[in-house]
């Protein structure tokens, strides 16, 4: 049986880093939420027991492969849990369209969608604790890719409250070409922090329920890393602003960068943004928030 799943980026509609804990994490406020770009893993039993092969078109180390991490934990969990090794090995191969280092998650989908194969092709008795505990040992980012698709997120980003998804708003995902690191994003908010930087107010889950229109309009939803990451990303900031002057209703960084994202009323008016900055040699997506059921699994004929 061979299984594919999509893993679909998410975008930061919210992004507050908190302060640094003793563990060298960062508390976040964060609001998640699942878009329409996505890769595919296909995912099979194979070879030797309990071995782990990935294939796609990754430029490092198999061994830093988020998916190899995640099988490599969902093994171990497997053993734990039931006492015996699993009865054969995994094959998954990863078609890549989310671009990686761009802040839209993508390692982390990828992992947790493999995460979600696993559990069916090696089931144990409690996989939702498995999976929970796996997803976050792999990465701060993937438990939420194994919930709902839109989330408030805290603690590390593993404390998940879901949200009503962000329906009816065409999207643009603007790609500038720039990989900035995440561990080097977070040293840029703390170094502004040590400067005096003011600390914007923080986002209370409550405002969400004057709706998503009047919150991306009220200046509370905003993204930490932006200012901070101006030295690796000069002028982001000013692009923003353009974006706004464009008619998008709410503009942003998404997690660390580089990848900015836009929300329109109209599919017109986030097609004309994207020609902008097309024509500037950066890439661009058009297309939707995602409102999709939790478990996207479904099994294909192979052709
Ligand atoms: O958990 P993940 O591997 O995605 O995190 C990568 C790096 O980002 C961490 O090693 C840490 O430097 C930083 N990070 C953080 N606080 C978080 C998440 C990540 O400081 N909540």
């Amino acid at each position: 049986m061979e299984i594919c799943i999509d893993a679909p980026a998410k975008i930061n509609l919210h992004l507050q880093v908190g302060r640094k804990r003793e563990d060298g994490y960062h508390d976040l406020l964060s609001v998640f939420h699942l878009v329409d770009l996505a890769d595919t893993l296909r995912v099979e039993k194979s070879g030797p027991a309990g071995e782990i092969a990935v294939h796609g078109p990754f430029d490092f180390p198999v061994k830093d492969n988020l998916i190899h991490k995640a099988a490599e934990r969902y093994f171990s969990g497997y053993r734990l849990n039931t006492g015996k090794e699993p009865e054969a090995g995994v094959e998954v191969r990863c078609t890549k369209r989310i671009p990686d280092g761009g802040g839209l998650g993508g390692g982390s989908s990828d992992a947790a969608a493999a995460l979600k194969a696993l559990s069916l092709l090696f089931p144990v008795s409690e996989p939702e604790r498995l999976l929970r505990e796996s997803a976050l040992a792999v990465g701060s980012d993937v438990p939420f890719f194994l919930s709902t698709p839109a989330a408030l997120a805290e603690g590390r980003g593993e404390l998940l409250r879901p949200l009503p998804p962000l329906k009816g708003y065409a999207l643009l995902l603007l790609f500038p070409g720039l990989k900035i690191s995440t561990p080097a994003a977070y040293r840029a908010v703390d170094r502004r922090r040590e400067k005096g930087a003011a600390e914007k107010t923080r986002f209370c889950a409550e405002e969400l329920e004057s709706g998503w229109e009047k919150l991306m309009r009220s200046g509370s939803l905003y993204n930490d890393f932006t200012p901070a990451v101006e030295e690796f990303f000069p002028g982001v900031e000013g692009f923003l602003r353009e974006l706004r002057e464009a008619g998008a209703v709410f503009a942003e960084m998404s997690g660390s960068g580089s990848t900015i994202f836009a929300i329109f009323h109209k599919n017109s008016d986030a097609e004309r943004a994207s020609r902008l900055f097309l024509e500037r040699g950066w890439g661009a997506h058009t297309g939707k928030m995602l409102a999709r059921p939790i478990e996207p699994v479904y099994n294909e004929p192979i052709i």
